[in-house]
């Protein structure tokens, strides 16, 4: 098949990484889109940061507002994924029914959750933005892992932890999990 037939016939999906501030979602996110460009395929990536720079721009961080961004971000997922793209969303998503509501947003069958399970310490010591630093400082309130809560995923589809490797070696470990589950 060649490559623009592949993404036509491309099966859409939605893969979904969660996990802690730092942990390495967005590194992980465009290591798995590249991964997918080089075979063919036709990703994009929708990351947290940028959509609280737009489409969520006015909203914080209570628990509220961030039920409402994660509403948001599974809802425009699903109009993408109805295009017929893979998407990938890298968002730390903290709470498990925004997840699940997520998963039910899309076909079940066509999302697949990926926990970036970076424990605090490590993310607090990789700390790439200070937010960390800022929000142990008292300067930064409703920090996830800090002074507000993560709740682990009970059972991800796949489960990366530090000793997966370079954020390029996860993404080819999700590139053959996709493969292999027949998801792509
Ligand atoms: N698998 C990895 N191994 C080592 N360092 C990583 C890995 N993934 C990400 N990093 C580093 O951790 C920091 C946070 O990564 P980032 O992808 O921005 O996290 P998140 O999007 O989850 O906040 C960056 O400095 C990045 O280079
Ligand atoms: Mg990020």
């Amino acid at each position: 098949m060649n490559v623009s037939a592949k993404i036509a016939n491309q099966l859409a999906c939605a893969i979904w990484f969660t996990g802690l501030s730092g942990a390495g979602k967005s590194s992980t996110a465009n290591a798995l889109k590249h991964r997918l460009q080089i075979e063919g395929y036709n990703p994009c990536v929708l990351d947290g940061d940028d959509v609280r720079r737009g489409l969520c721009s006015d909203l914080g961080f209570s628990k509220e507002d961030r039920v409402e961004n994660i509403r948001r971000v599974a809802e425009v997922t699903r109009l993408m994924v109805e295009v017929g793209l893979i998407v990938i969303v890298a968002t730390i998503s903290p709470y498990r029914r925004e997840r699940t509501m997520a998963r039910e947003v899309l076909a079940p069958n066509r999302f697949v959750e990926v926990f970036v399970d970076t424990p605090l310490d490590i993310c607090e010591t990789r700390d790439p933005k200070g937010l960390y630093a800022k929000a142990r400082a008292g300067e930064l309130a409703d920090f996830t892992g800090v002074d507000a809560p993560y709740e682990r995923p009970d059972s991800p589809d796949i489960h990366l932890k530090p000793t997966d490797g370079s954020p390029d070696a996860c993404g080819r470990l999700i590139f053959n999990q996709l493969m292999s589950n027949g998801l792509i």
